[in-house]
């Protein structure tokens, strides 16, 4: 099913036309922190530029101003200490997407926390178990609250990193603009609810439409993906090089070549490559998401710089990260409770649904956000659960679990090659995955789809753990 609303190519190209030139990616704007001091971060309005020169500025919520937030770096094994302000409008959270954090600091309200009001404070704090790429936004209103840029990227270092020549951060977002550059109205529309969600017609690297990056050749990078987007899911092809998948989700994986040449990430998910700027000085390569079948466009360039290069063959160095600490799983001794996702345009619900839903149902109920949520699934702390996702809709759905990384062992029957680490799983139609995790923290945990129109209309369930 292609987008309601196609990502037109005028809006990328007039605003990457009028960048020719700016060929600068600014590195992100970092807090820089010492262990025990505690970082600012607020939410509120701000006015940013994202389409381009040319375009006018967008209104848009930002964490410190700024789209997107402020990245938040932390070494492995210290403590994060966020002391937040919420300047917007309507209350809000901040939820730590993939970080094992104590069921207090999670960012659910009603669940974990009561929401911040406006003009509230809360203070975060944390200890980092896991190094990885994660990523926090707004986990109250979600659907308008991200759409309208409250999203960051949260990376956690590792105490012994592989060696790369630099490392590079897209945040990934996706707008839905009108030809002025303002946000487009219509948040939680049904039409939007009851297909593939709010999908943009502007993405965005770091806030901005980004004709090029620049690199040098011979040099290593390691790119730290994130999709940030309501609803957009990328496929992306960097053609002309052999990226190296070593983290999903923050955790890593055995190296391996993305399947069919091509990285998937649905909304939550981010991945972690490494690439060999193997092309020659002066040389451009495209960076193609062809998610949507018809709809491929470039997401950016690749733009080799004169100077000479790094090194003239690949450096040779270990691309593997070391393990995350996480438990594993206990299948022989797991408890089984499956998902079954329903619902959806040309599902059973909509028959029945109001006009703002709910339209979408996990195992037959239709949870709805700021509604008391009684648990669907009940399990004992330590223990290992098992879970098929069974998605029996015809909509691609990004499975998320806060709490609790959990491994994919199989998806349709067949196991997973990797095994690997998630905290989000993509369910294409009529999809099965398996996945299995140890329930280690007590609490009420979120199970949600992460296109954020279908989780805010039925698509949400809670896990209790009890201790
Ligand atoms: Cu990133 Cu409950 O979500
Ligand atoms: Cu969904």
């Amino acid at each position: 099913m292609p987008p309601r609303f196609p990502l037109t190519r005028r809006t990328l190209l007039t605003g990457s036309a009028l960048l020719a030139g700016a060929v600068l990616l600014p590195r992100a704007a970092r807090a820089a922190v010492g262990e025990g001091e505690a970082v600012r971060l607020s939410a509120g309005p701000a006015r940013v530029n994202l389409a381009g020169a040319g375009f006018p500025d967008t209104a848009v919520w930002a964490y410190d101003g700024r789209i997107p937030g402020p990245e938040l770096r932390f070494r492995q094994g210290d403590t994060a200490r966020i002391a937040f302000a919420n300047t917007l409008p309507e209350p809000t959270t901040i939820h730590w997407h993939g970080l094992r954090v104590p069921n207090a600091m999670d960012g659910v309200p009603g669940l974990s926390q009561p929401p911040v009001p406006a003009g509230g404070r809360f203070d975060y704090e944390f200890p980092l178990k896991d190094a990885g790429t994660f990523w926090y936004h707004p986990h109250v209103n979600s659907g308008v609250q991200v759409a309208h840029g409250l999203t960051g990227a949260f990376i956690v270092e590792e105490r012994e990193p592989i060696r790369v020549d630099r490392d590079l951060l897209w945040l990934l977002g996706d707008w839905r603009l009108t030809k002025e550059a303002e946000l487009a109205g219509g948040f939680g529309h049904p039409m939007d609810a009851t297909h593939a969600g709010r999908i943009g017609n502007t993405v965005t690297i770091n806030g901005a439409v980004r004709d090029r990056v620049p690199v040098r050749a011979g040099e290593r990078v390691r790119l730290r993906l994130i999709n940030a987007a309501n609803a957009r899911v990328f496929a992306l092809d960097f053609q002309g090089h052999a990226p190296r998948v070593i983290a999903l989700d923050g955790h890593p994986v055995t190296p391996h070549a993305p399947p069919d040449g091509r990285v998937v990430l649905g909304p939550g998910q981010r991945a972690d490559l490494v690439i060999d700027m193997e092309g020659r000085p002066g040389e451009g390569f495209d960076v193609v998401d062809g998610f949507y079948p018809r709809m491929a466009y470039r997401l950016t360039r690749l733009t080799y710089g004169a100077e000479a290069p790094l090194r003239d063959s690949p450096l040779d160095a270990p691309v593997a990260l070391a393990a995350n600490p996480l438990p594993e799983p206990d299948l022989a001794g797991a408890v089984r409770q499956d998902v079954v996702l329903d619902g959806g345009m040309h599902g059973a619900m909509p028959k029945t649904a109001g006009q703002r839903g709910p339209f979408w149902a996990l195992n037959g109920v239709a949870s709805m956000a700021h509604h008391h949520l009684e648990p669907l699934i009940t399990v004992k702390r330590g223990q290992t659960q098992v879970t098929a996702f069974v998605n029996e809709t015809g909509w691609w759905h990004p499975m998320h679990l806060h709490g609790f990384p959990f491994r994919v062992l199989s998806r349709n029957g067949q196991p997973a090659e990797h095994r690997e680490w998630r905290d989000t799983v993509l369910l294409g139609p009529r999809e099965t995955a398996e996945i299995a995790f140890v329930a280690e923290e007590a609490g009420d945990w979120m199970l949600h789809c992460h296109v954020l129109e279908h989780q805010e209309t039925g698509m949400m369930a809670v896990l209790r753990v009890t201790a």
